[in-house]
């Protein structure tokens, strides 16, 4: 089994702290930093674009795990990727070609990592899971940080990890949206290996977030 992995989301940081917040989630044991960039268009809530992802660079060796909630994807692909991502997700739904578009992440020497909202179904990925590095399980309809953990998606997350199983796969699940401390042990059991957290890191326990970083991953 992977080690699991902590990716705790900007969404839910002081903004006119990015920079420390980053070192403070650093220093607390975050593995990577989910960056939630949103266009106001494929979903309905505006964040941060390339520019401050650049600048945000310099303060963390740890990886950004950047997640693309933008439509059309495929253009700004490359700005990110020179802003400094590590990882790139994209939807499916904001690409009018997931293949070219994946194609053009793995050429940027990027890890590619693709979405799924929990209306969209594991069949639209089912046959390019080889190609890809993550996949992301929405657990909540993305656009907004602090929303409730949908349990239906939990099936979902055993059913991809089934398939990962089957097909000798080694792509990570990931799981994005309402996860606390009361859920984490069940989607790790279903098979996640990387859990996204904005409100339960930052708010719980006055803001302890090495705390919060450590109860997510059960240790
Ligand atoms: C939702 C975002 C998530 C979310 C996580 O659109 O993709 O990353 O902000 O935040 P919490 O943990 O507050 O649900
Ligand atoms: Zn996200």
């Amino acid at each position: 089994m992977k080690k699991i992995q902590i990716s705790p989301s900007i969404l839910s940081a002081d903004f006119s702290q990015l920079g420390n917040e980053i070192k403070r989630l650093e220093e607390g044991g975050a593995d990577m930093i989910h960056v939630d960039v949103m266009d106001g268009h494929f979903v309905p809530n505006l964040t941060i674009g390339p520019p401050v992802i650049k600048r945000l660079r310099n303060c963390t060796k740890l990886p950004f795990d950047v997640h693309l909630m933008i439509s059309p994807v495929h253009k700004y692909i490359e700005d990110f990727s020179k802003a400094g991502a590590d990882i790139i997700t994209i939807h499916p739904e904001a690409t009018d070609n997931l293949n070219e578009s994946i194609n053009l992440i793995r050429k940027l020497n990027k890890k590619i990592g693709v979405s799924l909202n929990p209306d969209t179904k594991l069949s639209v990925i089912e046959n390019i899971l080889d190609q890809i590095d993550l996949v992301l399980i929405m657990s909540v309809y993305p656009g907004f940080g602090g929303q409730k953990f949908m349990p239906e998606v939990i099936e979902k997350i055993k059913n991809l990890k089934k398939i990962k199983e089957e097909k000798k796969l080694n792509f990570d699940i990931e799981v994005d949206g309402g996860i606390n401390f009361k859920n984490s042990k069940i989607v790790i059991e279903a098979g996640a290996n990387i859990l996204v957290s904005g409100t339960t890191i930052f708010k719980e326990n006055n803001g302890n977030v090495k705390k919060n970083i450590d109860s997510l991953k059960l240790v």
